[in-house]
């Protein structure tokens, strides 16, 4: 008994705070590596900046939360995110003082919850750090909030060479490792299970285009002009099915719902739950997205990516030639999307199994980087 608490006592307490699904899915490997070695103590503290959408993953891949700070509303603003997070987690941070504080990718959450440990001088962890656009407003906000949190970072997890190469040049503070991303952990693991997602009116043998759209940056006229640009793919390709998971964000998912509630071959859907997603990646035909995420898992089951954006933090993709840069125009949605859909060599090109984010190593090697720097 004494022995196990002197164990006990050794152990480093880890905070690890996510808000966002795309933090879920991509943390949730790292929280399971840390949970299994024996030197540290993982505390995990969801900020409940998405509700439903995280409970999801977290529920897949079995974490446990310690804390849930609760702080969404209804269409939430930044500064609403922003102060109730930093308020959130200041006393948490002072209670149980832990030794390092991680967080993942480019939210409010993450940028909230590095500033909170910062101000409380606990080293923060950040995991796919050094992606950049160069614009700093596109995307909006997460393009600052990135660059904001490699400022207050000790340890900068970069997904590949290119992302250490923009943090080297910033000339950021601490310790650079390239990691791999820690989406390609979680989906090695979901990708085992052979999941052929069941949903109403999708039939499989069919041309599926898989929409997604959420960001900031696209609502209102880009958001038009995407809406415009597939309405112009139902009409002129009649084999094609879109299949549209709505993002819960009113903002979003209201003039998707006006413009194609009634139409047969477009289907609406909420979001699907994780093993869904990797499941309808596998067996779509080809994806027309502007999340980041998308852009990592997608070439990986090799299938081809059309970004709808005018910028992106993920050349890597691009380089390959498994994603395209198409932006928000109605034209060149259709074309794009035509040239996939009637030209059986430029399809192949794009549809290539590449892995250039990780080999499924990166928690690993982030459990690894974090001992040294604890001296562990
Ligand atoms: C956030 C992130 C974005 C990430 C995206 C993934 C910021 C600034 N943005 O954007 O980087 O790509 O998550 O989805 O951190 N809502 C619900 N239930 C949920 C989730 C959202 O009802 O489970 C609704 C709420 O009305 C909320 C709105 O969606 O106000 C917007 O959510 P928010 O987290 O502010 O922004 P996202 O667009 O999801």
């Amino acid at each position: 008994m004494v022995k196990k608490n002197k164990v006990e006592e050794k152990k480093k307490l880890v905070t690890i705070v996510l808000g966002t699904r795309p933090e879920a899915i991509k943390l949730a490997p790292v929280i399971n590596t840390f949970n299994k070695c024996i030197k540290f103590k993982t505390r995990v503290i969801i900020t409940g900046q998405h509700k439903e959408m995280v409970h999801q993953v977290l529920r897949i891949f079995d974490i446990e939360v310690q804390k849930d700070l609760n702080i969404m509303r209804e269409k939430q603003s930044l500064t609403q995110i922003t102060c109730l997070v930093l308020n959130g987690l200041k006393e948490d941070f002072k209670n149980y003082k832990p030794s390092l504080v991680i967080v993942q990718g480019d939210t409010s959450t993450a940028f909230s919850a590095a500033l909170a440990a910062f101000y409380e001088k606990i080293p923060v962890g950040h995991i796919e750090a050094g992606l950049r656009t160069n614009q700093l407003n596109d995307p909006f906000p997460e393009e600052a909030n990135r660059r904001l949190i490699s400022q207050i970072s000790s340890l900068h997890f970069s997904p590949t060479n290119d992302s250490k190469k923009n943090l080297v040049n910033s000339g950021v503070n601490g310790i650079i490792e390239v990691t791999g991303n820690t989406i390609i952990d979680a989906l090695f693991l979901i990708s085992k299970k052979d999941i052929v997602p069941k949903l109403k009116g999708i039939n499989w043998k069919k041309k599926v285009i898989f929409v997604s759209v959420h960001r900031r940056e696209n609502w209102g006229i880009s958001l038009q002009n995407i809406i415009k640009g597939l309405e112009m793919i139902l009409e002129k390709y009649k084999d094609v099915i879109l299949l549209l998971p709505l993002h819960p964000n009113p903002i979003v998912r209201e003039p998707f719902l006006d413009a194609f509630q009634s139409k047969k071959r477009v289907i609406l859907i909420s979001p699907l739950n994780y093993l869904e997603l990797v499941g309808t990646i596998k067996n779509c035909y080809a994806l027309l997205t502007d999340s980041g995420g998308l852009q990592e898992e997608a070439p990986s089951l090799g299938k081809p990516v059309l970004v709808l954006r005018k910028t992106t933090e993920r050349p890597e993709a691009i380089a390959a030639g498994t994603s395209k840069l198409i932006g928000t125009d109605p034209k060149s949605i259709l074309k794009e999307t035509g040239t996939l859909l009637t030209n059986k060599k430029a399809y192949q090109k794009m549809s290539k199994a590449f892995n250039p984010f990780g080999d499924g190593k990166a928690s690993i090697r982030i459990l690894k980087t974090c001992e040294e720097f604890l001296n562990l």
